[in-house]
């Protein structure tokens, strides 16, 4: 049985965190995408943003679609947007029954809101087996010192 990191990232922090955890184990990765985009630059993107994770918003995905069973542990990546999990990510799991599944996380974010984003995850994703989190605070901005944490904690999932 193999591991799946998925993930959303909007401007590449995420990305660049998820593709070495997946380099790391050796596991499969897909990096979710809407057919919507949202505003990149200034207030806008703030709004937009926001304003769809107090909705609930779920977009449409235009990945193909994955075959959960080949995986027995998925790592799961997201920025944190207004303190939760990001909508494609909402989308991802009302779009596939994850049940019994091994079950890691991972958030980037600006300083704030990991804890409260790692608990609606876990709520959002009951049935499961958790092993562990781990949030990168900008990990763009620092980036030897969030590769080797992201490298550790890849490491330690013992996989
Ligand atoms: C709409 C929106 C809402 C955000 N809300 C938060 C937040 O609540 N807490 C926080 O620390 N950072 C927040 N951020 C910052 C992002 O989580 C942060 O920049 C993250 O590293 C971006 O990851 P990405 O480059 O993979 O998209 C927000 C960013 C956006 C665009």
């Amino acid at each position: 049985m193999s591991t799946l990191v998925v993930y959303f990232s909007f401007t590449g922090s995420t990305k660049f965190v998820a593709e070495k955890i997946a380099e790391t184990i050796g596991a499969d990765i897909t990096e979710l995408k809407t057919s919507k985009n949202y505003p990149t630059e200034g207030f806008r993107k703030y709004f937009w943003g926001g304003k769809s994770v107090i909705f609930g918003d779920e977009p449409k995905l235009i990945n193909d679609p994955i075959d959960l069973n080949k995986y027995e542990t998925i790592i799961i990546g997201t920025p944190i947007w207004a303190g939760s999990f990001t909508p494609p990510i909402k989308s991802f799991i009302s779009q596939n029954k994850i049940q019994g599944k091994r079950i890691a996380l991972f958030a980037s974010h600006a300083g704030g809101g990991a804890q409260k984003c790692f608990t609606k995850l876990k709520k959002e994703l009951s049935g499961n087996e958790f092993l562990c989190e781990i949030d990168f605070v900008e990990p763009k901005k620092s980036l030897e010192e969030n590769l080797s944490k992201a490298v550790s904690w890849a490491k330690g999932l013992a996989i």
